[in-house]
């Protein structure tokens, strides 16, 4: 790898090392709070920018507002001046190191939304100095950083490469994962330049266990597109599984944990009431966007988008017919849900297939209830909005449960014994035998 030579990279390079640069983290967000506190806990002082200001002001007050980011380890970093927040970017003018991390949603047409990328941009680009580096990790199209990004950020004086470093990472945390956080996750880094990447990958390297070098912003773009879509297509391969399997009558999940034994060549995926997140539902159609731009349609992309989006009126048919069997029909019946997160033991409801599955109860006439540890408040629609029940009285007095979400501590025992009938999507009852239980 080029060596870093020119006294603007050199000096950025042992701010780095001897941990005296000051450390921007653009959006604190689920990706942003923990790179931040990863950074500051190692010695650098960060600045976390936020546009809400309610983010910016519990920061400084020491407290989390992300579940895997506890409040005992915010409060000491923000108490020692190491950890601040702000909404002012003329403070941006201050950092050494630029690290944004915004939301990158889909618009209704399924396009990339870069306004927060593109808002982001305009604000750094106004206020850096030369001698910053720039790294991208929001999850984004191939070809952003080196298009879209590069062009708002480099003038005259503030050449790529040369003054300042542009760099794309893609950001790979999964939140409630236990053993894999920030700190454990390998760290994938593309530059602009060789130079660029090599400043990157210096950045990381004191704050996270492994590095991984590519050898462009591109490939970097497009290593997070493939993690994300593999497990879009492979799930959406399960789940036109679970459909086949449902029809033949025979238990997908046996199906797969079976399958799961061969020590090669197989990788586990389960299926479910729908996609949720916001990286597995909506990634991959950055990618097929890309694609389509150079003249080649994602197909497996679009067919699994079309299989796992139509899970949620499989689940709601099982219910009905579940329902039929005990001879109620859906309209009229309770239905309650238990997990409304869009995965397990998280409080995220982004894209939850909990919504779709309770739209769909609602539209045939059903009366929904939910209970959700993590989620106090379940918002359908602008117009519908529960309450979280206790779960084993609201299971007890309904026609029929459903499990949406597999939440550790759900009281499962006392729930198949007090429910009359029990729609396990997620396999949440592995072991227990019962009439009253059908699995998807
Ligand atoms: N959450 C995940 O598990 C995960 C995993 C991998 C990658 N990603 C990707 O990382 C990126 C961020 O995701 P997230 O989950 O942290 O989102 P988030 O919504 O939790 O956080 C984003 C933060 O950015 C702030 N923000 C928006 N526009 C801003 C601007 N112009 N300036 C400053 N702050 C701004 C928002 O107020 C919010 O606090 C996305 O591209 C996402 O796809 C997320």
């Amino acid at each position: 790898m080029e060596a870093i030579r020119t006294s603007i990279a050199d000096e950025l390079a042992e701010k780095i090392r001897t941990r005296q640069a000051r450390c921007g983290v653009i959006g604190m967000g689920y990706v942003g709070l923990p790179l931040a506190v990863e950074f500051s806990k190692i010695g650098f002082h960060v600045m976390g920018f936020d546009v809400l200001n309610s983010k910016v002001e519990q920061l400084n007050a020491g407290t989390s507002y992300i579940q895997d980011v506890p409040t005992s380890e915010v409060a000491p970093l923000v108490q020692s001046g190491r950890l601040q927040a702000t909404s002012d970017f003329r403070q941006v003018a201050e950092m050494d190191t630029i690290n944004i991390c915004v939301p990158t949603p889909l618009r209704k047409t399924k396009d990339p939304d870069m306004s927060y990328i593109v808002s982001a941009c305009e604000e750094i680009g106004k206020y850096l100095k030369p001698g910053t580096l720039v790294i991208l990790e929001s999850t984004t199209y191939p070809g952003t950083t080196d298009e879209l990004v590069r062009p708002m950020l480099e003038r005259p004086d503030r050449r790529i490469g040369e003054e300042i470093f542009l760099c794309f990472s893609p950001e790979r945390v999964d939140p409630g994962n236990p053993h894999f956080q920030t700190k454990n996750i390998p760290k994938v880094v593309g530059g602009t330049t060789a130079r660029c990447t090599e400043m990157g990958m210096l950045l990381y390297a004191q704050a996270l266990d492994r590095v991984v070098p590519v050898t462009s912003t591109q490939v970097a773009e497009m290593v997070k597109l493939l993690e994300n879509t593999f497990r879009m297509i492979n799930i959406g391969l399960v789940n036109e599984l679970a459909m086949m399997c449902g029809r033949m009558g025979i238990d997908v999940w046996e199906v797969i944990d079976a399958a799961a034994t061969k020590p090669f060549g197989f990788m586990p995926f389960y299926p479910g009431p729908g996609l949720g997140g916001h990286c597995i539902p909506i990634d991959p159609f950055y990618l097929s966007w890309k694609s389509k731009q150079a003249g080649i349609e994602a197909r497996f992309i679009e067919l699994a988008g079309y299989v796992n989006g139509q899970m949620p009126h499989f689940a709601v048919d099982k219910i009905q017919n579940a329902l039929n069997e005990h001879a109620k029909a859906l309209k009229g019946s309770r239905v309650h849900i238990l997990g409304v997160a869009y995965k397990r033991d998280i409080d995220d409801m982004r894209e939850s297939p909990a919504i779709d599955v309770a739209h769909l109860l609602k539209e045939r006439g059903a009366k929904v209830s939910y209970s959700d540890p993590f989620v106090p408040v379940f918002r359908v629609d602008k117009d519908t909005e529960y309450f979280s029940q206790d779960p084993i009285q609201a299971s007890a007095q309904a026609d029929c449960v459903v499990i949406i979400t597999n939440h550790t501590e759900m009281p499962y025992a006392s729930i198949v014994e007090k429910a009359t009938l029990i729609v396990d999507t997620r396999n949440a009852l592995k072991g227990y035998r019962s009439d009253k239980i059908v699995r998807l």
